[in-house]
């Protein structure tokens, strides 16, 4: 009944414009890691929203939304992404509930993160410089802040004197200009305050929702490839993007999940250091970044293109358990005299079909393709199957093919009507499920159970 939203590649696969598209046949959408290193864009009706720590479906009213224990937030950032929507008309209002457990980013995390940014000189990671790494260190080395932790307000409680070492853990590493934990600690009781009515416990929100018959969308930021675990390792980022991410991320049993949608564009991009098997250095990766205007939601910085690589797609499939793909940007390709797809690598004088787990050996990998003819009537816009160019569909039918799952929904533009839903596939089957359950008894307060 509930559905899962993930990358299947590096990040930046249209994840926001799925989630927006899948939001009016649920009532709560709940992220469950990363932070607002994520950058989200979703186009509705010529207004533009770029979501980063929110999950999408607070774009959707009366749709309810949860920030997962999983996620790394950063108090500022929140509040600012909050204002910018309110200007823009999408009022939060009681639809946010945070976790108790999630991490806080605060700025010495930022500031450690440039140090060791700067200590890898050329084996740096390209992080997204939000804190999101230092923050995830501090939660696996204990020492962490939880958002549960901000209502202490005593000088010498837990709260003051975990800042009080870290800020002086800080200091120490950087030097220089000193940073003040008396500063620190009032800021972020002051954050607390504004906090403090969205906090509660997300588990036992999402339990009673479970059993009040709701339906959830659990979404995903980034992508598999950079997932910590079975991402282009140390080339990624410092949370679990994968399936396994949402039962640690959001305090749920693994039969809550249910469907789980892997979003593939129709080509490959990344951002930040790391090997890129498809990645293409000329004007053929120049045209996929300016027709795909591939420029980072969140840091504005260039993406690096090739072409869709069906290894690491079908590593996606196998590592998440995917049910089905949805495809994006078919339309960037729209006007290509033939289009390469990536079946395998070359290493050396071997052959991989599967994924490989030493960065030494992907960086050496070169890709093998297969060469699909290209299609001259655009697809740009198309919102039927049927109306697909012949080898569009050969395009698609082959993805399917290489990855061994359906493709369920094919995204042709950037508004929210560009999009196919292909008929009787996963994505048509579970709306026509059922709609969003308005008979049902509202589900619990957001704050039932918090501490
Ligand atoms: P971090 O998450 O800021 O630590 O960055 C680690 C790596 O993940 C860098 O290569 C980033 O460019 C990449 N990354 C983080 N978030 C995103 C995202 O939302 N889309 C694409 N790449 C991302």
């Amino acid at each position: 009944m509930n559905i899962a939203v993930i990358g299947a590649q590096w990040g930046d696969e249209g994840k926001g414009k799925v989630v927006d598209l899948l939001t009016p046949n649920v009532s709560i959408v709940a992220r469950y890691q990363g932070g607002h290193n994520a950058g989200h864009t979703v186009r509705v009706g010529g207004a533009e929203f770029i979501l980063h720590l929110l999950p999408s479906g607070i774009l959707h009213p009366g749709v309810r939304c949860v920030i997962g224990n999983g996620v790394v937030i950063d108090p500022v950032a929140l509040f600012s992404e909050i204002e910018t929507l309110a200007a823009q008309g999408v009022e939060v209002g009681d639809r946010l509930l945070i976790s108790d457990r999630a991490h806080v980013i605060l700025p010495y995390h930022r500031d450690l993160e440039a140090l060791s940014e700067a200590r890898r000189g050329d084996q740096r990671i390209g992080t997204t410089s939000r804190g999101i790494g230092p923050t995830y260190e501090d939660k696996a080395g204990r020492r962490g802040i939880r958002v549960a932790d901000l209502g202490d307000a005593s000088e010498d409680g837990f709260l003051a004197s975990a800042i009080r070492a870290n800020v002086s853990a800080r200091n120490e590493a950087l030097g220089g200009p000193e940073a003040d934990w008396r500063a620190l600690h009032a800021e972020v009781r002051a954050a607390w305050r504004r906090l403090a009515g969205w906090v509660g416990d997300a588990s036992v929100f999402l339990a009673r929702a479970f059993e009040a018959g709701e339906r959830v969308l659990l979404e995903g930021a980034q992508g598999t490839l950079l997932d910590i675990d079975h991402g282009t390792y140390p080339f990624v980022t410092s949370s679990n993007a994968t399936v396994g991410g949402i039962c640690t991320g959001l305090g749920i049993g693994p039969r809550a999940v249910g469907s789980v949608l892997g979003i593939a564009k129709a080509y490959t991009t990344r951002v930040g250091e790391g090997p890129l098997p498809t990645e293409l250095h000329g004007a053929e990766g120049d045209l996929l970044r300016e027709s795909g205007r591939e420029y980072g939601a969140s840091t504005g910085r260039p993406r690096r293109c090739g072409w869709y690589d069906a290894v690491a797609v079908r590593y996606a499939v196998r590592v998440n358990g995917l049910d089905a793909l949805a495809v994006t940007k078919l339309d960037v390709l729209d006007g290509l005299d033939e289009i390469p797809l990536c079946t395998a690598y070359r290493h050396g004088e071997g052959l991989l079909t599967e994924f490989p787990a030493s960065p030494a050996i992907l960086a050496g990998c070169r890709p093998v393709y297969e060469r699909l003819p290209g299609w001259s009537r655009p697809t740009a816009g198309v919102r039927r199957y049927g109306d697909l160019p012949p080898e569009a569909r050969a395009y698609l039918a082959r993805i399917e093919a290489l990855s061994g799952v359906p493709v369920a929904i094919i995204s042709t533009g950037s508004d929210r009507a560009d999009t196919i839903l292909v008929r009787g596939g996963l994505v048509d089957r579970w709306q026509a499920g059922r709609a969003r359950p308005v008979s049902q008894p509202r589900p619990p307060a957001f704050n039932a159970g918090s501490s």
